[in-house]
């Protein structure tokens, strides 16, 4: 894509989550994990990162939730609403939220909030990208991808004003 700068590639993005996979089952305590995606961003990361745990002992659930922060299509508002809630009983398991990206952190903290609710045995975090500059909200994902630049970025389910989310690899729009 010609307004697309890559930044990581498809190969740099499963090798990354080939590794993630290990941290998350060396730090992982239980023979099960529920992996809940934040809709819609999450859908290409957690696809991915759920087969790849599937290697493993470990026994793996999906669920999904869908929070959607007003604003513009750039910039989270800091006002979030609930779209869809889960409806796998979390009650007393171990529970790993994945999501696209970080950025003010509204929108997971809030998924956080709802969740918490729910009494899970745990509840951690796994973040593909980090915009850890940018945060409004004090949260620090449990497992990142990477540390992403301060642009804006997109594919590999990351949108701008829903396009190029089915690209297989993550880039920076050009301005
Ligand atoms: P937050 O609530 O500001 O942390 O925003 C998190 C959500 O905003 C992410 O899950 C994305 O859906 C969206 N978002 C934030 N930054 C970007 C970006 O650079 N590209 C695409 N979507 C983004
Ligand atoms: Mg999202």
């Amino acid at each position: 894509m010609q307004d697309v700068e890559m930044l990581y590639s498809a190969e740099s993005i499963r090798n990354r989550i080939k590794a993630l996979t290990g941290e998350i089952l060396r730090s992982h305590a239980g023979d099960e994990i529920v992996l809940i995606g934040l809709l819609n961003g999450c859908f290409m990361f957690i696809s991915d990162l759920a087969r790849a745990l599937s290697a493993t002992p470990i026994r793996i659930s999906v669920d999904f939730m869908k929070v959607s922060s007003y604003g513009d299509s750039q910039q989270s508002s800091g006002e979030v609403r609930v779209l869809q809630d889960i409806h796998l009983s979390i009650h007393g398991r171990p529970v790993l939220v994945v999501d696209d990206i970080l950025d003010s952190g509204h929108s997971l903290s809030t998924a956080l909030r709802i969740l918490r609710t729910h009494a899970p045995k745990s509840l951690r975090t796994c973040v593909l990208l980090d915009k850890s500059g940018r945060r409004q909200v004090e949260i620090r994902p449990d497992f990142t991808g990477f540390e992403a630049p301060n642009r804006f970025v997109v594919g590999y389910g990351l949108d701008y004003a829903e396009q190029y989310r089915a690209l297989p690899y993550i880039g920076a729009l050009k301005s």
